[in-house]
């Protein structure tokens, strides 16, 4: 090439071009021209490389779309199925996990971090299926309606994880359930002479307070109250009676509310959840409820209901 003359044009108005020994592509614009220089060669193999990886790819993956799928690679992969393993993974991890659930004693939820959290989670969202309706989706409650505020850690049947389970799993106040969870307060209806009425109220008030009330309705407490809400009104967990000396009320603390519960009580009712809802929802649920409430412990000897320690006297 080198001993071209820069003037030997080739049929079609190529040459070699002088200065770079490099052939020209043959056209002329104005007296420019311009040089055929060879593509480079890492660029040419690039080039050869993604051709191969391309029909390496069309015959391994999926490629062409056709009208409800595309070609099913020889490997047979597909996002679907890779989606679908995925989802068969979690599955198995949250079957080990209700399966776990279902076994455990469900007072040591308390002291299995983990599992508790993971329960946790799982509660809240079946709260909101299940519970919300009565409870309202914050646990709030409502007074007017008697549903009870679970986040507060004032209870009507116990606070730790034993109680909870049993008040979700059998419910309060069901015909069909045995002894538990049954206690009923009495109408006064024409019990009380209106003075005595207004004396009772008054102490029932004052049950809080350090005031001493009128010594006549502190008597009419202790003969026809206490013996559920207890003598100085601090209530009791066997019998679901409120505590009456904290400040919160289920069914309101105004003189009117307070009346009209003595004279003709207001009796909570709530559905369980046994036959409804599978053991580990169940425990789930516990440990929301639980933890709304401040988590209430219980000495790992109180798991057998002979030898509860949490019910006040
Ligand atoms: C139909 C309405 C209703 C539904 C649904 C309901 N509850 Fe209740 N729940 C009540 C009422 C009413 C009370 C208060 C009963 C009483 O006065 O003793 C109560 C009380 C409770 C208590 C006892 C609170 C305490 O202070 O001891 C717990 C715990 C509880 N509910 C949890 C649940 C959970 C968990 C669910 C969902 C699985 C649920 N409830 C669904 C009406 C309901
Ligand atoms: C047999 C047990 C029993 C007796 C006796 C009893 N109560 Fe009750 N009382 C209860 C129960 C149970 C409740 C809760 C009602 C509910 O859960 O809906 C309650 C609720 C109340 C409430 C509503 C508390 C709140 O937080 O809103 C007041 C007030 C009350 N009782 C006052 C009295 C007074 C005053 C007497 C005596 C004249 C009395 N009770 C006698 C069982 C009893």
């Amino acid at each position: 090439m080198a001993n071209r003359n820069a003037e030997n044009r080739e049929a079609g108005g190529k040459r070699i071009d002088a200065a770079t020994g490099t052939e020209t592509v043959g056209h002329e614009w104005d007296g420019i021209e311009e040089l055929d220089t060879p593509m480079p060669r890492w660029w040419l193999w690039t080039l050869y490389l993604t051709i191969v990886w391309g029909i390496a790819y069309v015959i391994l993956y999926p490629a062409w779309p056709l009208i409800d799928r595309a070609t099913v690679g020889v490997l047979e992969w597909s996002s679907r199925g890779e989606l679908a393993e995925d989802m068969r993974l979690a599955d198995l991890e949250t079957q080990t996990f209700r399966e776990q659930l279902a076994a455990i004693d469900v007072v040591k939820l308390q002291d299995n971090p983990e599992l508790l959290r993971q329960a946790i989670a799982g509660g809240r969202a079946a709260f909101q299926i299940n519970c919300s309706q009565c409870h309202g989706s914050g646990a709030a409650g409502s007074q007017t309606l008697g549903y009870p505020n679970l986040n507060d850690d004032a209870w009507l049947w116990g606070g730790d994880l034993k109680s909870i389970h049993y008040t979700i799993e059998h419910g309060i106040r069901q015909p069909t359930e045995n002894e538990e969870r049954q206690s009923i307060m009495p109408p006064f209806e024409g019990v009380f002479e209106a003075a005595q009425l207004e004396a009772l109220v008054g102490h029932v008030q004052s049950l809080g307070n350090d005031q001493a009330s009128h010594p006549v309705g502190a008597q009419l407490y202790a003969d026809n109250c206490a013996s559920c809400h207890g003598p100085s009104g601090q209530g009791s967990r066997e019998l679901g009676a409120p505590n009456l000396s904290d400040a919160i009320w289920l069914r309101g603390g105004s003189a009117a509310e307070i009346r009209a519960q003595i004279l003709n009580p207001k009796m909570g009712v709530m559905p369980g959840w046994k036959e409804r809802l599978d053991e580990a929802t169940v425990k789930m649920l516990t440990a929301y409820v639980w933890s709304l409430g401040g988590g209430e412990r219980i000495s790992e000897d109180a798991a057998d209901p002979a030898v509860r320690t949490d019910v006040e006297p």
